[in-house]
């Protein structure tokens, strides 16, 4: 199976989750759209969607699903969305497509969360993966030189403007042994939105697909 046919291995896991009048967040990606279009196909009685980016909703639109806003929902059921990569404990590096902010604020406000990806997104410790982070934009500057002394190599994605109007850094070479910190940190200088760090709200469950099948990890679940 090559890559894309994993993604839609994850997804097709995702969709056994979902229960009829939930109301659900999706995320941003190749592998959501999987997702959604399997929503399209199969077509199950929602409450309501929640869109992480412009580009998702588009699509759900495609599939005659409007999405609503999260301030008329309150907190979603469940959260679908893909990652950059992760690890076993749920913690996920996320943003490659520029939809970081919302799709943080969507697993803030989401009971539960799950995570799409296929094998080749699994590390022992983040990182190889450059970590986005979503600035505005008068403090682009700013903010590299300080991920500079976070030991970074910040990389601006010229020409990317997000769907919030801010840039992106990709920052590589960052030291995530202790992610969890490196996120608290990093969210603390001025003038950064969101870090593509996932740790402090990681992943509820993640469904991991490779060549024997997908596994399921709930890694916040006692044993
Ligand atoms: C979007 O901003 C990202 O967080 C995506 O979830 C991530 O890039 C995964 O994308 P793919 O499913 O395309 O690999």
């Amino acid at each position: 199976m090559d890559q894309d046919q994993l993604k839609q291995a994850a997804a097709r896991a995702a969709l056994e989750e979902i229960r009829e009048g939930m109301l659900l967040g999706i995320g941003t990606g190749s592998t959501v759209n999987h997702f959604i279009d399997l929503l399209g196909r199969h077509q199950p009685r929602l409450a309501g969607v929640v869109s992480s980016s412009e580009a998702s909703t588009e699509r759900l639109r495609a599939i005659h699903l409007e999405p609503t806003t999260l301030n008329e929902t309150g907190d979603l059921d469940l959260y679908i969305d893909g990652a950059d990569e992760a690890t076993r404990q749920g913690h996920l590096i996320k943003g490659g497509g520029g939809a970081l902010t919302r799709e943080k604020i969507i697993a803030a406000a989401s009971r539960r969360f799950i995570c799409i990806v296929d094998e080749s997104k699994l590390r022992g410790v983040l990182g190889e993966f450059p970590l986005p982070i979503e600035v505005i934009p008068m403090a682009r500057a700013y903010v590299s030189r300080e991920l500079v002394k976070f030991g970074g190599r910040p990389e601006w994605r010229s020409g990317f403007i997000t769907d919030n109007g801010n840039e992106i850094l990709d920052v590589h070479g960052l030291d995530l042994l202790n992610a969890a910190e490196m996120e608290r940190r990093l969210n603390q200088l001025a003038g950064v939105v969101t870090v593509g760090l996932f740790t402090r709200r990681p992943a509820d469950v993640l469904l991991i697909a490779g060549a024997r099948g997908v596994e399921r990890l709930e890694p916040g679940k006692p044993a």
